[in-house]
């Protein structure tokens, strides 16, 4: 209330005293002409605090300047003063104001008051405001005293008034940024003492006039962003003193004059975006003094003008988006202070110049031209200067050949490489991976070859990558994967092979990811971006599977076995270091890595010839069938009684007789080497005997006994202990211990006919283990089991796991592939894939095969091939599916759902996927398997038990 009372009463008293001092203008009227002047504005910042209406004189406020020796206010400078409210008279009151400058506020409202005719007033800076409306017509009618005034960067509109020319001594104009229409005020060109003209972005019209040569004190020009015509008249040449001309962006027409020449002192000539037309000649040779030329953007014609190469301070060349033809003057080489060239799209041809690089510029963009030969000489060319300044180099739409230089490495600094739309050849180099600075890398629309380097993970700062319309092979690198702040992947149209690395989905910022038009196969990416990939960016790769390309995946595609279902295996930075909760044994890694990439070629050969030779293995293993009991009958009375019959434990009481032994209905199965019968010893021990019908090949007497002493004399508490043998030349026995629990695949594959329960994980992993470790132990000795399936396992009454049938491929006298093949390992699904294949020696590392995959059966206790209605599925194919798709856990048993360990079930299970590797020397060995498996068994969990 007092203070709209105190206010009121000012701004009466303010009306007296202009009324009074018109009557007595002696009277010292600053401090209440500032009061009055502070009643209209709002001051949140409370800057004017200092304004105190009842101080004798204003010359200590803030803001507030005044001449020593009259004490009156001299200058009010209030820029950034946070102001808002209006400019009010209260200012016609300072008499003695010379500079008045309230940049930088938030003033509004018109111009009311004719601050001009204040007869003192030099400066006027009312710049960076929200002034509005148009300027008084005689605004400026008593300003003979103006040095400078700006009113740049407000909402000024309508046309600057013809009072102008009133200010003789103006020698700062500057109305840029505000919304000025219409032509000058053609006085404006009569100012002769005016030194700087800014009338840029505003909507002026109309042209230079002969007049401009009446500003020859003029050292800077703009008016750029106008909507200026016509052409600059050759007095223009007459503002001798002018540094710095910008007439760009309007639509200036006709050529330049060659009195342009005068301008000697001139550094910055900006005419880009015009309607320029013409050549430029010789004349921009004199103009010693220019750092920045910008021509871009208009339709200059002819040739570079040698001159150009006299030019010593050049900075700045930008000449793009012309019609300029031939190449560019050799006297180049001159400008040893240039940093940016921009002469794309013009009509240049030639040779990329050598001294390009020579010049240590930033950026070099030649874009859009017809340039021929290849850019490695001007690359090599300058190989003894440093390349570490240039950070952009476009050289893209031009008819450059030749390879991609490696040497591209040394140009360390590099952010933006365009080299797209030529007719480069060869392969991208490896040396790529040393560009750390690159952001964007183009070298779309060639004709390269060769895979994409896995060195580009070494590219880090990448954000856009594109290689479309190559002729690019191989796959995908997965180092791609390490390339997090990706967001434009552009690889559409060449020849790419392989499935998509998985990890791709970890690249959270891409916004495209294009790889149509390639051969890609196998499955997407699932995740991120990803699951939302546009169709058009995955079209034209007939193999691709996924819910992109609307195609679900098939489950048998041959895939490179890993440890991590996120890598490929073309990586080794992203080679596993655990399994399961623990360390893996790092050799493991090694093999698996050396090893992936081969695998996926050879993958799909040994999957068609496993096909194959599944189907005919099963064929002949059914012709074999007949070869039972009633041969057998015909021959033992006689045989019987001349052979000889070994017991190893020394007691050979077989008082009942071989062939009474071998009754059908105590048999116990069938192998590969022959059926298998229960009996009863005199002791009361049973034993399981097994008649080898193999006999046409077995070795020599003297050859058999020896080997099956060998075979007598190994014992392992999970193998099947050999007791003796009866021999005849046409029947041997074999007497094995008797394991009384059935073999494992009864466990596995028939428990419900038996009302067995089913076998609870932790046997499942014993009997794992015991496996292997009978295995290793058996090829400690050198022994290759070759017959490895869930019907040689048997299962003994505290649920130990026993090989059966070892060794027995010693008594063979021919041991060659085929034999092995065709007569031993007749099991389907558990043949290792070197068995297909000729050239790849049998080792020891078959039995690690069926080991794996016996690993897969006993943990989804599925059988190795199961035949579907119109399918045959592949255990270990399914698995490495789910595993790759992330569902492996639906593949374990169901009847262990909810009663395994998943940190234990899974990584078995991806170890029986490594030991069924299609390469041999991917498969760990036995020794390594069991430890890998005491790594991941959960301590917790053993002493639980
Ligand atoms: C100008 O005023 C607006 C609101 O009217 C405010 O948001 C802005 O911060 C002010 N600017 C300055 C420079 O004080
Ligand atoms: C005109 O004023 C604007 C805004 O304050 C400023 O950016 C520009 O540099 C000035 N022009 C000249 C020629 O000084
Ligand atoms: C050269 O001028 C063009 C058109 O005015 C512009 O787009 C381009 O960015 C300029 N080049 C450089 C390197 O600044
Ligand atoms: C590279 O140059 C081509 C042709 O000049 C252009 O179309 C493309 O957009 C450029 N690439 C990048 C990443 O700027
Ligand atoms: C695989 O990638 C997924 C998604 O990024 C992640 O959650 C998972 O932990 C990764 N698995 C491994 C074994 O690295």
């Amino acid at each position: 209330m007092r203070k709209v009372v105190s206010v009121c009463l000012i701004l009466l008293f303010a009306h007296l005293i202009i009324i009074v001092n018109s009557l007595n203008p002696t009277l010292d009227d600053d401090v209440l002409g500032l009061i009055v002047f502070k009643a209209d504005l709002q001051d949140p910042d409370g800057k004017l605090g200092s304004w105190n209406e009842e101080d004798d004189s204003p010359c200590k406020w803030e803001g507030v300047r005044c001449n020593p020796r009259s004490n009156r206010v001299s200058a009010l400078v209030l820029d950034g003063f946070g102001l808002s409210g209006k400019m009010g008279r209260g200012l016609m009151q300072l008499k003695f104001l010379s500079k008045l400058s309230l940049a930088k506020n938030n003033l509004t409202g018109s111009i009311g008051v004719n601050i001009a005719q204040l007869s003192n007033l030099r400066i006027i800076d009312l710049s960076d405001n929200s002034f509005s409306g148009r300027i008084p017509d005689n605004f400026f009618e008593q300003c003979g005293n103006l040095r400078s005034i700006s009113l740049a960067n407000n909402r000024f509109s309508g046309q600057i008034p013809d009072s102008l020319v009133s200010c003789s001594s103006l020698g700062v104009l500057n109305f840029s940024s505000n919304q000025f229409s219409g032509l000058l005020p053609s006085g404006i060109w009569s100012l002769h003492g005016l030194r700087s003209l800014d009338v840029s972005d505003n909507l002026l019209e109309g042209g230079i006039p002969k007049e401009v040569e009446g500003l020859n004190n003029l050292r800077e020009i703009n008016m750029r962003k106008n909507q200026f015509t016509g052409p600059v008249p050759d007095e223009f040449g007459a503002c001798a003193l002018l540094r710095s001309v910008d007439l760009s962006e309007n639509s200036f027409s006709g050529s330049l004059p060659s009195t342009l020449q005068t301008l000697s002192l001139c550094t910055d000539l900006n005419f880009h975006s015009n309607l320029f037309t013409g050549e430029i000649t010789e004349w921009i040779g004199e103009l010693g003094s220019l750092q920045n030329i910008d021509l871009s953007k208009n339709m200059f014609s002819g040739a570079v003008p040698n001159g150009i190469g006299n030019i010593q301070p050049l900075r700045i060349l930008n000449i793009s988006n012309n019609g300029f033809s031939g190449s560019l003057p050799a006297s180049m080489i001159n400008c040893k202070n240039i940093q940016i060239l921009d002469v794309s799209w013009n009509s240049l041809t030639g040779f990329l110049p050598t001294w390009v690089f020579r010049l240590g510029m930033q950026e070099v963009l030649f874009s859009g031209n017809k340039l021929t030969g290849s850019i490695n000489g001007a690359v090599t060319s300058s190989i003894d200067v440093s390349h570490q300044n240039l950070q952009v180099l476009d050289v893209s739409h031009n008819e450059l050949s030749g390879e991609i230089p490696s040497d591209i490495a040394s140009f360390s600094s590099l952010r933006f490489l365009n080299m797209s739309r030529n007719s480069l050849m060869g392969q991208v180099p490896e040396t790529v991976g040393k560009l750390k600075a690159l952001k964007s890398l183009d070298l779309s629309e060639n004709k390269l070859n060769g895979s994409i380097p896995s060195s580009i993970r070494t590219c880090s700062s990448l954000i856009s990558l594109i290689l479309s319309r190559n002729n690019l092979s191989g796959q995908v690198p997965v180092a791609m994967a390490k390339l997090a702040d990706l967001e434009y992947v552009d690889l559409s149209n060449n020849k790419l092979t392989g499935t998509l690395p998985k990890p791709l989905a970890n690249l959270i910022h891409l916004v495209t990811f294009n790889v149509s038009h390639n051969h890609l196969q196998g499955e997407l990416p699932a995740g991120a971006f990803f699951n939302t990939i546009s169709p058009s960016s995955v079209s034209g790769n007939p193999t691709l599977c996924g819910a992109a390309v609307n195609k679900s995946c098939p489950a048998v595609l041959p895939k490179p076995i890993v440890l991590n279902p996120n890598s490929t295996g073309s990586d080794p930075d992203s080679i596993p270091q655990t399994i399961g909760h623990k360390k893996i044994l790092l050799s493991i890694s090694a093999l698996i890595a050396i090893g992936a990439a081969a695998v996926i070629l050879i993958g799909i050969i040994f999957i068609t010839v496993l096909n194959l030779r599944v189907r005919s293995t099963a064929a002949r293993s059914s012709a074999a069938v007949p070869l039972s009991g009633g041969d057998f009958s015909s021959s033992h009375t006689t045989d019987t009684n001349s052979g000889k019959l070994v017991m190893f434990s020394g007691e050979p009481d077989f008082s009942t007789g071989a062939h009474a032994l071998l009754n059908k209905d105590c048999e116990l199965g069938r192998g590969g080497f022959g059926a298998v019968y229960r009996t009863v010893l005199g002791d009361g021990r049973s034993v399981a005997i097994k008649k080898l019908t193999v006999s046409s090949l077995v070795k020599s007497q003297e050859d058999f006994e020896r080997e099956v002493k060998k075979l007598g004399r190994i014992h392992h508490p999970n193998l099947v202990a050999l007791e003796g043998y009866y021999w005849t030349p046409s029947l041997q026995l074999l007497i094995y211990e008797y394991v009384s629990g059935g073999n494992l695949y009864k466990h596995l594959h028939e428990d419900e006919d038996r009302n067995r329960s089913p076998l609870s994980w932790n046997e499942r992993f014993n009997i794992i283990l015991g496996i292997a470790k009978s295995l290793a132990h058996l090829h400690q000795l050198n022994i290759i089991h070759y017959n490895l399936k869930s019907s040689n396992i048997l299962i003994d009454g505290l649920g130990e796991p026993k090989i059966a049938d070892f060794g027995l491929a010693r008594l063979l006298p021919m041991l060659d592939r085929y034999v092995l093949s065709s007569k031993i390992q007749s099991a389907l699904g558990y043949m290792a894939p070197e068995f297909a294949c000729k050239t790849v020696k049998i080792t020891e590392k078959c039995d690690v095969y069926g080991f794996g995959v016996l690993v897969l059966e006993i943990v989804t206790g599925r059988r190795p091939v199961e035949y579907m209605e119109d399918d045959v599925v592949i255990l270990c194919d399914m698995v490495r599916g789910a595993l790759e798709e992330g569902g492996v856990d639906e593949c374990i048993d169901e009847r262990l759902q909810g009663k395994f360990l998943a940190e234990e079930a899974i990584p078995v299970m991806k170890l029986g996927l490594i030991c069924t590797s299609q390469v041999p020397s991917n498969r760990p060995d036995m020794a390594e398997v069991i430890n890998i498996l005491g790594l991941i068994k959960c301590p917790e969990e053993s002493d639980n038990n």
